[in-house]
Formats: C-alpha cells, structure tokens, sequence
C-alpha cells in the first residue's frame, strides 16, 4: 500500500482511508467481513462522524473490530464534529460533548484525529483554540484538522493554535474537481475558471495539510456514483479504455486519477463491499501517465484552455 506523511504529524498513512458512513447500513457479520478485508490489504484508517448514522456507525465499527488495547494501535480512527440538526455548532461544549460520544461509541480513550466537518458561521477560533488544547492535553485527540474549509478560514483558525491543523476533508472526484479545474483555467473567462474554494489545493500544499478526498466516485453532491451511469458515457468509455490497459477496474482507475496527483491526496472511499474495497485500494497504488490523467479529465465535458 502505497504511504503518505499525514501533514505535520508525523503519521505515515495509507493513501486510501476508509470512510465508514454507510457502514450502519451493514449487519454485524457483513461489518466484521468488510474489516478484516481492510486491514488484511493494511487499510488501517477509518474516517468516521459523530452524525454518521446518527452515532450508529461508530458503534457497529466498535462492535465489529471488537476494539482492545492491543488492537487499537494498530489503527488510526478519524472522526468528525461540528454538523447539528439545526444547523453547525463549533462551540466548545458541542465538541466536547461530541467527542465523547465518539469515543463512547467507539470504546477508545481516544481519537487520533478528530476534524471539524463542515464550517461555522458562528465559530469563534479562539474558543476552538481553547477546546483543541483541552482534549490533546486530556490525551483524548492526537491531531486536529477540518472538512470543507477554506484556505482563510483555516488561517483563522491556524491562528490561536500552536500546533499545526494535518487534514482538510474535501469532496474530490473526477466529476468534481473544481480545486482541479480552476487551476487549470486560471486568467481565463470560462466557468472553470472560478475558485470558489479560494485556491485551498495550493494552500494545503504549500502549509502541508494532507487533503482527503470525499466521494471519489460521486457525482452532485451525494447523487450517486457516475460509474456505470448514462450521464457519463464519455467518462466511462474513457475509464473502460484506461482500465483494460492496466487489467482493471473503472473505480480502480477513477481512485488512481486522484491518487496520481502530486498533492498526494488521500482518497477516503465510501464503499462497504469487500471486493470492491479491494478494488479501490487497488487503483490508489497504479501510477497514470500524464495522457491517462488529461485524458480522464477532459471525459468530462472539461477542454483545456
Ligand atoms: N467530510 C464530508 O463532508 C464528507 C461527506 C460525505 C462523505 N464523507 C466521507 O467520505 C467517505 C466516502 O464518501 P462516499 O461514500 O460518498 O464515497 P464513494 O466511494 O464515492 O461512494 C460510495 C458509493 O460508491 C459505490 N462504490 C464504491 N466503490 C465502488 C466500486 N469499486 N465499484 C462499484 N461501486 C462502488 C458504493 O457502493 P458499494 O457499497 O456497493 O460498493 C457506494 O454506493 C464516507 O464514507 C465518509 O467517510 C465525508
């Protein structure tokens, strides 16, 4: 499996984490098959949410991996806070509370990185500066990091904390890759050009903050997956091509055109299928060409300036 280094902690990871929010969609049995699969290709990190399933996911993780001691050095657990059903809360007392329903859920005494899913209007750094403090000094989080932000809003928060933000979480794939596409249409009048991220895939590289990348194989937001669909026939066509030159799989190669960018991005999959689990992992460890990835680019309805 290929590694990369998780921004400034020092962590060597995989560069394919598993993302667990449909896990609470499985049986127990189903879960236990889908774990041991991860782990035995050296899958070690799991992405996970206080809201996924409504808590339900992280408690069939825990009830699946049968979590010890012994064994929960072997894995790195991820998980998120900051989304309510009214609507974002960054506030001290929500992360504290959602933490510990995390490791509660979990059965751990701790989290290795916990990540603030979607930004707060209504944050204020310092009182999150504050919070991030406790629950490292308490050994209850390793590493901090966001989802979803901005390179301003993570200064803002950069700027109260002394030690750095490793991960920003963000919805990347090739049917979106506006990240991708603004770069390439810089100084241009098209669509593509407009950054509405404000340049975050330069900025993470440049404070080494690991990207991940949600929904590897979805298009919209959460529509459902663009393999196999109608409205993507150039895309599959192109992925179909590519992927009977390396004896593959279409999701391997869509997996491996985020996996060859040199922002060694971690691509966090959502599937609960063991084989195509296997298939995934499989397309973060091939190395596309400079053609294949242009070419699977511009599958897309994209042309280059
Ligand atoms: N930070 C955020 O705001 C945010 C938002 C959404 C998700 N996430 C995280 O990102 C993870 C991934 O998101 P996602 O679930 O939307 O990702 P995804 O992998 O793009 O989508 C999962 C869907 O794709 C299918 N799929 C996956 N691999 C496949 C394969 N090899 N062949 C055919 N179908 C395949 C799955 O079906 P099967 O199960 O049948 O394989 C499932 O329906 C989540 O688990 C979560 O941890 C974060």
């Amino acid at each position: 499996m290929k590694r990369i280094k998780l921004g400034k902690s020092g962590l060597s990871v995989p560069n394919i984490a598993v993302g667990c929010m449909r896990l609470r969609n499985k049986t127990l049995a189903e879960a236990e098959i889908f774990l041991k699969t991860a782990l035995s290709m050296g899958l070690n990190y799991f992405d996970h949410a206080d809201i996924y399933g409504a808590g339900l996911s992280e408690e069939l993780f825990a009830q699946a991996f049968a979590l010890n001691d012994d064994r929960r050095e072997q894995i790195i657990l991820q998980s998120k806070c900051g989304i309510t059903k009214d609507g974002y809360n960054f506030s001290k007392d929500h992360i504290l509370s959602s933490v510990e329903g995390s490791l509660r859920r979990l059965k751990t005494d701790y989290l290795d990185v916990l990540l603030l899913h979607r930004p707060d209007a209504l944050c204020e750094p310092e009182e999150v500066a504050e919070t991030f403090r406790q629950l490292k000094e308490q050994g209850k989080v390793r590493y901090f990091g966001v989802s979803n932000h901005n390179p301003g809003q993570i200064k803002l928060l950069q700027k109260y904390l002394d030690f750095p933000l490793v991960v920003n979480q963000m919805q990347l794939s090739l049917a979106h890759c506006p990240m991708i596409e603004s770069g390439i249409n810089v100084n241009t009048a098209f669509d593509g050009g407009l950054d509405r991220e404000g340049g975050v895939l330069d900025f993470c590289r440049l404070q080494d903050i690991t990207l991940q990348a949600w929904s590897p194989l979805q298009h919209g937001f959460i529509k459902g997956t663009f393999l196999n669909n109608p409205d993507y026939p150039e895309l599959n066509d192109m992925l179909q091509r590519v992927a009977e030159e390396y004896g593959t799989t279409k999701a391997a190669i869509a997996v491996a055109w985020i996996a060859r960018h040199p922002a060694y991005i971690q691509t966090v999959t959502g599937t609960t299928n063991p084989q195509h689990l296997m298939q995934c992992a499989e397309g973060a460890q091939i190395e596309l060409t400079r053609k294949q990835w242009y070419d699977l680019y511009k599958s897309v309805g994209r042309k280059l300036p």
